[in-house]
């Protein structure tokens, strides 16, 4: 009988690619995949050190494992990712019934180390960073579903001094353009409807010269794409050529993510992120100009080192003249190793707690006045799942990535189905299947 594995992902959508990485090297290596974790021969978590917060999970999960080890010693616990990058050998000093620590650029070696560790009794860390593994001519088994997550670039170069992400994931590298076009029809043909490329800064992709408009534009035009997303841009390669080539192509979601962090020009400077509020704002005003009814998100960190109450509320400002679909907001988390760590200035934690909630505050209203916005429009929405809330639903996303809740009617789930958006609740949207004529699923 074959070897099976167990395993969970913490993180972002990377960690999510990745992890299918390795499912793809354990299924090569004679390992087959069980979702019964006591039963099974080696656990691997794949983890995450973006905050603090990030890696107790993963403490706590790993004191878990060790009782399910104790029951069956002879499992393998496999730690992956960014919180083994960042601890190293540390971490068997408190958790020595850990197996194998292995950073995001060792899991070529994953079969190799497993074989050697089934054989012998030393602990395996390999955490050596590397300038050129994108792990191009490689298979991640995907489970079939409607997305299929596409690295396009690892590492990071930017170094925003609060950020671990240059430490964990080392140098910026990017895939040949043909691998991910190979990559991509293959997805196709395997049934995904839509791509994802990734990248910690997904569009400073360049290979060989060739930009991230070149391989969007690329992309766009292989035969079968219905949906094209990306993530994580940073604002300051956000060119024009590359919302020339979004507006150019339906099937580039009409989307952008935006990291704005923070909206005082001091803050910013400390925080090394490159722009400034104005240019900031200036930006989103040229991406909403030039996409009409694009979605736009961002990430916010309040606390950060050194800002005070007055520079905090230029972040509200900031929203408030911006107004995002939405976005995802974080108390600053001090990561050591970092520049940021060692700024002295650091904020109470009840300072950003009420931070926090006031832009939680803000943007639920920015989300609830944008969603208005779009009631009474038909929007092409590509059926994702059932509602949690009824049998007789479904949510799907529009283009500009917003989920909406509809009657099922006759549709199924992977249909782009027009729904005219009939109300926006809290955070929700709903709408009503319509039927078009002459218009066909795309
Ligand atoms: N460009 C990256 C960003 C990764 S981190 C990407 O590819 O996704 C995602 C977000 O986490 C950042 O935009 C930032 O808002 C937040 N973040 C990063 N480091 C943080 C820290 N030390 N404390 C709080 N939030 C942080
Ligand atoms: Fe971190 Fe900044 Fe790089 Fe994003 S751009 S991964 S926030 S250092
Ligand atoms: Fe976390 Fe690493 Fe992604 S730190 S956010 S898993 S790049």
């Amino acid at each position: 009988m074959s070897k099976s594995y167990f395993i969970e992902t913490y993180g972002c959508q990377m960690n999510v690619a990745d992890s299918e990485l390795v499912s793809g090297l354990l299924t090569k290596a004679g390992y087959s995949e069980t979702k019964d974790i006591h039963n099974a021969d080696a656990i691997f978590v794949n983890t995450c050190a973006i905050r603090e917060h990030a890696e107790e999970k993963v403490h706590s999960r790993l004191g878990y494992y060790h009782q399910i080890k104790k029951k069956n010693p002879k499992m393998i616990i496999g730690l992956l990712g960014c919180m083994a990058q960042n601890l190293k050998e540390d971490i068997l000093e408190s958790k020595p019934y850990v197996d194998i620590v292995l950073g995001p650029d060792s899991y070529r070696r994953l079969p190799e180390i497993i074989e050697k560790r089934n054989g012998n009794s030393t602990h395996i860390v390999d955490t050596k960073l590397s300038r050129f593994e994108v792990y191009d001519d490689m298979f991640p088994s995907r489970h079939l579903g409607i997305n299929a997550w596409i690295p396009i670039m690892r590492g990071c170069d930017k170094f925003c001094t609060f950020c671990i992400v240059p430490f964990t994931r080392g140098r910026e590298r990017s895939r040949s353009l043909e691998g991910i076009i190979d990559e991509i029809a293959q997805a196709v043909s395997d049934g995904f409807i839509e791509i994802t490329l990734l990248g910690q800064n997904v569009n400073s992709y360049n290979h060989e010269g060739r930009g991230f408009h070149e391989l969007l534009d690329a992309i766009a035009n292989v035969v079968g794409v219905k949906r094209i997303r990306y993530t994580s841009p940073h604002p300051q390669d956000m060119t024009k050529d590359v919302l020339d080539v979004m507006g150019k192509h339906d099937n580039i979601c009409n989307y952008v993510h935006l990291p704005l962090q923070a909206g005082n020009n001091k803050v910013l400077k400390r925080m090394n992120r490159t722009y400034t509020k104005e240019e900031f704002i200036s930006l989103a005003d040229q991406i909403r100009d030039k996409l009409p009814h694009v979605g736009i998100s961002t990430d916010i960190i309040v606390g950060f080192p050194g800002e005070n109450e007055l520079e905090f509320q230029e972040t509200l400002e900031v929203m408030d003249a911006i107004k995002f679909d939405s976005a995802y907001t974080f108390k600053y988390s001090s990561r050591p190793g970092t520049k940021a760590a060692e700024f002295e200035d650091h904020i109470a934690e009840p300072e950003k707690q009420d931070r926090l909630e006031r832009v939680i505050k803000a943007q639920k209203e920015h989300t609830l006045q944008r969603n208005k916005s779009i009631v009474g429009r038909v929007e092409m929405v590509l059926v994702e799942k059932e509602s949690k809330r009824s049998a007789n639903q479904w949510v799907g996303r529009t283009d500009s990535n917003k989920w909406v809740i509809f009657d099922k009617e006759n549709s199924h789930i992977r249909d782009f189905t027009p729904v005219r958006i009939t109300e926006a609740k809290g955070i929700s949207l709903h709408g009503k299947i319509v039927q078009l004529q002459g218009m066909e699923a795309a």
